[in-house]
């Protein structure tokens, strides 16, 4: 059997890190980076989202009080010094909330870096899907991590047909459905084709197409329908709104047609969708994202405005959304990360509101409880980085988290790298 066996890292010296707490508001505060092009007068009609993938080697400002204009600018070649900012303005780590220690361990990374991806668990396997591998390249296959062994193995191929980023997904156990999701490299739009793998025999089957495309599309299996709602349109920006669900069994669409349900009452992609306890939530998420620049050959992303959202909806009657308590902060980018545990539901990482100032995306960097009996927030550790669209999974009282991309520092929220890091704690709530 082919197996992933501990990509660079030693299974005898595998690192225990202590996480040092950042005491974010205060100490970090006063040493903040940020990324002055976006705030520049000189700002491109498109902004590129390579400049989230790249460090950018120019335009960095160091601010060393925040209570201070300007203290220091790395920058050599400002010509104009009105480009300085001229009023008070907030750290880059002013959104990180204050949570207490974890000791994280780093287990062997995934055989590919991917961002965008997604992931299901069933029993003591994590089934990761496609991804991206970079801007350029988005990955066509699965890989599986063995919670019991702790590797990675079993690598097998997607269809040719199927999205490779911004899937829908959901299981029952057996089967998993993948629902539409982003077709391509950059920032090519959706399809709406839909397909069902048999974990047991690795078979993939065609499935009836979604009514229409959709991007990051919240999916979920509840009351014997697999229902799909939200994501964004076909230009990856739009919201949509539509929530449909058909009657799916052992793999297999019972009806001929996908049934119109109650609109959500927001629409747009990356939310954490959620069934426990014969209910259905829906949890972050934003309205817009990157799209394609028009008219170019390759779709290259650029951005468009965001609006990043606490929000948490539910059904529990197939008929009336529900608005329940908000998460602590605006949180998306967080359709895998979450897992269930002793009636909790714990989300690891996303994107908040991008910073007021430099207007960069802002990473999270905590793990976040919402306890079902009360109906209550609070926020439960940190990660050992900001990290969005984890892939997180739960066994033997650890908590897992794979893949995405990561902030480039405790002092600098905005993302970087692309990673394919696995690491676990033992989860205590
Ligand atoms: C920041 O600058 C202000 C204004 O000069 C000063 O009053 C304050 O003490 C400084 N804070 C720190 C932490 O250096
Ligand atoms: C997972 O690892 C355990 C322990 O090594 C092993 O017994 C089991 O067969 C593995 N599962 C798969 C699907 O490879
Ligand atoms: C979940 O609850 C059980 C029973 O109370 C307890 O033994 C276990 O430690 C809890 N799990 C976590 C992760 O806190």
């Amino acid at each position: 059997m082919a197996r992933f066996n501990h990509n660079k890292h030693h299974s005898s010296t595998t690192k225990l890190v202590f996480l040092i707490s950042c005491a974010g508001l205060l100490g970090a505060a006063l040493i903040a980076d940020f990324l002055w092009a976006s705030s520049s007068s000189a700002a491109p009609a498109y902004l590129s989202i390579a400049s989230s993938w790249a460090l950018e080697k120019s335009g960095i400002l160091v601010v060393q009080n925040v209570t201070h204009n300007i203290a220091h600018h790395k920058r050599e070649d400002v010509k104009d010094r009105k480009e300085r900012i001229p009023e008070r303005f907030l750290p880059a780590t002013f959104a990180d909330l204050p949570a207490p220690e974890l000791q994280w361990e780093e287990m062997p990374s995934a055989p590919v870096p991917r961002l965008d991806g997604a992931a299901i668990q069933i029993k003591n396997l994590l089934y990761v899907f496609a991804g991206y591998g970079t801007l350029d390249y988005v990955h066509s296959h699965v890989d599986i991590y063995n919670f019991t062994s702790n590797t990675w193995g079993g690598r097998f191929d997607m269809p040719k047909e199927m999205g490779h980023s911004h899937l829908g997904v959901v299981t029952d156990g057996r089967y998993i459905y993948v629902v539409s999701g982003q077709y391509g490299p950059q920032c090519r739009g959706p399809t709406a084709r839909t397909f069902v793998l048999d974990t047991e025999t690795k078979k993939w089957r065609s499935m009836l197409p979604l009514p229409a495309p959709r991007y990051a599309p919240a999916t979920q299996l509840w009351r014997g329908r697999l229902h799909v709602m939200g994501g964004s349109k076909e230009n990856r920006h739009t919201p949509g709104l539509e929530h449909w669900s058909i009657a799916v069994k052992d793999g297999k669409a019972l009806e001929k047609q996908w049934r119109t349900e109650t609109p959500i009452p927001r629409g747009g992609p990356h939310r954490a969708c959620v069934v426990v306890n014969d209910q259905l939530f829906v949890i972050g998420g934003q309205e817009g994202d990157f799209m394609a620049k028009p008219g170019s050959p390759i779709f290259k992303c650029s951005r468009r405005l965001e609006v990043v959202y606490a929000d948490v909806y539910m059904l529990d009657d197939e008929k009336k959304w529900k608005v329940l308590p908000p998460m602590p902060k605006p949180n998306s980018h967080i359709e895998c990360a979450w897992v269930i545990v002793n009636n909790s539901i714990i989300i690891t990482g996303g994107t908040t509101e991008k910073h007021p100032v430099n207007k960069r995306m802002i990473l999270v960097g905590e793990v976040f409880k919402f306890h079902l009996d009360s109906l209550t927030w609070s926020v439960i550790g940190k990660l050992p980085f900001r990290v969005k669209t984890t892939l997180a999974g739960f066994w033997d009282g650890w908590l897992y988290f794979t893949s995405g991309q990561r902030d480039r520092g405790p002092d600098n929220p905005q993302p970087r790298k692309v990673i394919g890091d696995m690491w676990r704690t033992k989860l205590r709530l």
